[in-house]
């Protein structure tokens, strides 16, 4: 699969909440992403991927909506979005909308309806089952099947006898029931209001778990995914589903999909959603690789394996370091004091990989977590608070440890105010204004302002690579081949009709011996992250050399 235009420019992510602040109440919203489209146009960008901004209680930031058709207040109003969608096309720019429907709020009317009436038609759009009683009578949930953001899936409904439904998120997200015909004729619905608003496509929420296969008790897979996720995961009916959708309504409006592939899909899986289902997708498995299970650092070696197998099995995937609910790829996968070279390193590899790129806000600047993190009272992210309480309740962690594991898993580093200046309010919001989430004090150092006339900043840096990939048949269509080296070193070449791009990215931050010798490189030198050639690789030094491949020999 592949849409062109998709395959041809990198998609850069807002996390609305946390972009910019239109109206002065300390909160981003579509009136500020419009003020900052000028910011986005001239760093190169083409599309943008709006995280929800559909009506919702935002338990979990908008990943819980309530109303599909409707604008949330706090984002603005859908005279607002309707300006955007001018604004961007005058600007040659994409919007792709997030969409969740794995789920809904439990705000949502349909949940609502079915919770009040067992008999209405709604009950069937979510999935109640009856718990089960153990040897001593006692009452149990349906299966044993665990909540993605921890404890049992399932919720006893109140007011009815040993009744439960199902979440595979927070107990207020209510999981949809894709059995049912008329959901997906719902969703389909969804699709066609948005894309009639002139929407690119979407990037689909949790999209290999929405079809649960059967409802028996699940086995425990492999760590980091919940128990029960081999009955959802990837399965024959969410491949059947979007196969639908994408010939129902994306096709013939000329949309695009992206899916977020959670719950340990295998890279056959990811063959499958290429195939007529999706244009890309994201896996977490290079996410995930982390040193061990208390770190927060990704272990390199085992990344550069995961990443080299994704790369050769896989067509074209969604290449990502950072999202809203990751930490900075500058403080999970750069190791040590160097991180500036270090984040130019990742976006050398995010922007010559075999794939579309995903970039998070604030990543071409360099954005940072959290010095320290926030204090739990702080934080907002529900995750962090269940991760912590588990740890407490549960485990009886000292409250340290329960803190670390929290913000391990937690997702509020990521989801600070944006920093586009110096000023008080970092361009994100105005003078006197209060963020809804602190800033954080690497937006001093790390903002748009700050970095634009420095040759050698992250943002300058940034634009390069962007260009480097916009309209190069060879970054874009090139097939990729990695060469053998050790575990420091990622080296691979993408080629097209004989002519191509070496790169060569120390992973560590130490000095590393290029094995092959740079002289034997028939080279162009394109890009570096350093500004002078050594005789070895310095900490997170990224080359990328042009190549002819007929003369290399
Ligand atoms: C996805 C979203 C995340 C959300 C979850 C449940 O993983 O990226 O933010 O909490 O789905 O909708």
């Amino acid at each position: 699969m592949g849409d062109n235009f998709l395959r041809e420019h990198a998609v850069y992510q807002i996390y609305p909440i946390s972009f910019a602040d239109g109206n002065g109440d300390g909160k981003g919203d579509l009136k500020g992403v419009i003020s900052k489209l000028d910011y986005l146009e001239n760093l190169g960008i083409k599309i943008i991927w709006l995280s929800p901004i559909y009506v919702s209680p935002m338990f979990d930031f908008g990943y819980d909506i309530e109303d599909y058709y409707n604008i949330n207040p706090m984002f603005g109003t859908m005279e607002d979005f309707d300006l955007l969608m001018e604004e961007t096309k005058k600007r040659g720019i994409r919007v792709v909308m997030d969409l969740v429907v794995n789920h809904t709020s439990d705000h949502h009317k349909w949940f609502k309806e079915a919770l009040s009436n067992p008999e209405s038609p709604y009950r069937d759009y979510y999935v109640f089952k009856k718990g089960k009683k153990d040897e001593k009578g006692r009452e149990l949930p349906p299966n044993n099947w665990q909540s993605c953001f921890t404890g049992s899936a399932w919720e006893k409904v109140e007011g009815e006898d040993n009744m439960y439904y199902l979440h595979l998120f927070t107990k207020y997200q209510p999981d949809l029931n894709w059995h049912n015909e008329k959901v997906l004729e719902e969703v389909e619905k969804i699709i066609c209001f948005w894309m009639d608003k002139g929407v690119y496509g979407f990037r689909c929420d949790v999209i290999s778990e929405i079809y649960k296969e059967s409802y028996e008790d699940g086995k425990k897979r492999k760590i980091g995914d919940p128990v029960g996720s081999e009955h959802y995961v990837a399965t024959q009916g969410n491949h059947d589903i979007l196969k639908r959708i994408r010939k129902d309504v994306i096709e013939p409006r000329g949309g695009i999909l992206i899916g977020e592939c959670g719950g340990g899909i295998t890279p056959e899986d990811g063959i499958k959603y290429l195939q007529d289902e999706l244009d890309t997708f994201f896996q977490f498995d290079t996410q995930l690789c982390y040193k061990n299970g208390l770190s927060s650092k990704i272990s390199m070696k085992k990344f550069k394996k995961i990443l080299i197998e994704w790369q050769t099995k896989v067509d074209y995937n969604g290449n990502y370091f950072e999202n809203h609910d990751q930490h900075r790829s500058t403080n999970k996968y750069v190791h040590g004091k160097h991180t500036d070279i270090g984040a130019k390193m990742i976006l050398t590899m995010l922007f010559t990989l075999r794939g579309v790129p995903f970039i998070y806000m604030g990543q071409e600047v360099g954005a940072r977590d959290y010095p320290k993190g926030l204090p739990l009272e702080e934080c907002s992210d529900c995750v962090t608070h269940s991760v912590y309480k588990l740890a407490r309740d549960k485990f009886h962690a000292p409250k340290a440890f329960s803190m670390m594991m929290a913000r391990k898993n937690g997702r509020d580093d990521a989801r600070a105010p944006m920093a586009f200046d110096q000023s008080e309010g970092y361009g994100f919001s105005a003078l006197g204004v209060k963020p809804w989430q602190r800033y954080n004090p690497y937006s001093e150092t790390y903002n748009y302002e700050a970095e634009k006339d420095d040759p050698h900043s992250i943002v300058n840096y940034f634009k390069k690579v962007n260009q480097l990939r916009e309209g190069n048949q060879i970054l874009i269509d090139g097939k990729i081949d990695f060469l053998d080296t050790d575990d420091k070193i990622l080296n691979y070449v993408r080629v097209l009709n004989h002519e191509g791009y070496m790169v060569i990215l120390n992973l560590t931050d130490k000095k590393v011996k290029y094995p092959y010798g740079f002289e034997r490189i028939e080279k162009e030198h394109v890009l570096a992250n350093y500004d002078d050639e050594a005789k070895f690789l310095r900490p997170y030094e990224a080359r990328v050399y042009k190549i002819n491949k007929k003369e290399e020999k």
